[in-house]
């Protein structure tokens, strides 16, 4: 039988335990799950893109999740999702309030890619409130994040 893929896309600045539930989730519903950082967004990225790919897979391995791949790309999300021969799109939901703009988002997938589907996991109730920006910003002013990110990403912050 075919292989079940299915892509994970984000800016990832940095993983945080959030992402990594999410990723968990989704290595138990697919064969495979490929985490995709987005290269060029139009976003000033905090961590340059080889750090965040190296951070989520050490927290990849860390964590033994054996079905996952780490990458990064540019462009539309839909065009990569063909090109690694994905059924669908993950996207972890914290709230309400992310619901409107993922919506959006998976529509406009959709639309540019009706074969390819998104669908939306959630976080623990524990991770809800962890999002990159805050632990971006509880690091600057060197806070513990422990709580927030996996080790090898305290680490690295710590040596920033
Ligand atoms: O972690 P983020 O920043 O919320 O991830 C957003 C991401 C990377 C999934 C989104 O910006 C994206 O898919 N960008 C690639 C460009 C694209 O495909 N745009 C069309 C969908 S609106």
């Amino acid at each position: 039988m075919k292989k079940k893929i299915a892509i994970y896309p984000g800016s990832f600045d940095p993983i945080t335990f959030g992402h990594l539930d999410v990723l968990e989730k989704a290595s138990k519903i697919f064969d495979e799950v490929i985490i995709a950082v987005l290269k060029n967004s139009s976003k000033k990225s905090f961590l340059p893109i080889e750090d965040r790919v190296m951070l989520i897979k050490q927290s990849v391995e860390e964590k033994g999740l054996t079905n996952v791949k780490v990458d990064s790309f540019e462009g539309l999300t839909v065009d990569y999702a063909k090109k690694t021969g994905a059924i669908f799109i993950i996207r972890g939901l914290r709230a309400v309030t992310d619901f409107e703009y993922e919506l959006q988002m998976s529509q406009t997938n959709s639309a540019l890619a009706p074969e390819i589907g998104t669908m939306f996991l959630t976080t623990r109730p524990k991770y809800n409130f962890i999002s990159s920006s805050t632990v971006k910003e509880i690091s600057t002013f060197k806070g513990d994040i422990s709580k927030f990110v996996p080790k090898s990403v305290v680490e690295y912050l710590q040596r920033l």
